[in-house]
């Protein structure tokens, strides 16, 4: 790698946005929030800040109404105490100097107030990284003053991010289960300290668990500290 790795670079977006640099996290359902009321906890406000030396945070999908929903323990969005609760997180990423975007989630035909939660599906990775020229392509081609950001995801290493964008085929490429086990995922980038491996399943969702949510240590010294 580079020893100033594209990852590290700073990304000026059209529109105004500066991402302090192109390493993204991926939106992860993690299934930790209140089941009844649908509210993030402090666990959450933990979780988010302790990675807010990504450039860009997406949050877990968070439900835009009650008849949206189909998960159980996914955050709402949408009534005045989930609104609430989302601030503290929203606080702790800024303090730290991050940028975060909430994904919101309505879950369409497969979403209701009576479902407890299997509508949704994860695939598994491919060998070969989705390609992003078709999706840059058809983004200029409907936003002619030029695109926001271009994250690529899915199955990137460290080494094959700073491929993709040293060789502009992405302008931010995000981490998801690797983001689970290395909060510190930047500084590692920074310090070229290999990432812990991925997370096992049963880490991935845990209702009021913290066991591997807020469990997975640093290995580097925050930045921003
Ligand atoms: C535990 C878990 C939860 C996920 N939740 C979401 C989600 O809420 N919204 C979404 O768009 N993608 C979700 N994904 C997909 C990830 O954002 C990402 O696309 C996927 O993990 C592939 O990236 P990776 O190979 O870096 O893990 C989830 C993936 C995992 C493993």
């Amino acid at each position: 790698m580079a020893a100033t790795p594209q990852l590290l670079t700073p990304f000026a977006a059209a529109g105004g946005i500066t991402y302090k640099n192109r390493i993204g996290l991926a939106p992860l359902t993690r299934a930790r929030a209140d089941a009844v009321t649908g509210c993030v906890k402090d666990m959450h406000v933990e979780y988010y800040g302790e990675r807010a030396s990504s450039g860009l945070i997406f949050s877990e999908g968070a439900g835009i109404s009650r008849r949206g929903l189909g998960w159980y323990s996914a955050p709402g969005i949408y009534t005045a105490e989930q609104v609430e609760a989302w601030k503290p997180v929203t606080a702790a990423v800024h303090k730290n100097n991050g940028l975060i975007f909430c994904q919101l989630w309505h879950m369409g035909r497969a979403g209701h107030e009576v479902l407890d939660g299997v509508g949704f599906g994860f695939h598994e990775k491919t060998a070969v990284p989705y390609s992003l020229e078709k999706a840059r392509a058809a983004i200029a081609a409907g936003n002619p003053d030029g695109t926001t950001a271009l994250a690529g995801n899915a199955g990137y290493t460290v080494d094959a991010a700073e491929t993709a964008i040293a060789e502009g085929r992405a302008d931010i490429i995000t981490f998801g289960r690797p983001y689970i086990s290395n909060p510190d995922l930047a500084e590692r980038v920074r310090d070229n300290v290999p990432l812990a491996a991925d997370p096992p399943y049963a880490h991935w969702w845990g209702s009021d668990s913290v066991e591997g949510y807020l469990t997975y240590p640093r290995a580097t010294v925050k930045a921003n500290a």
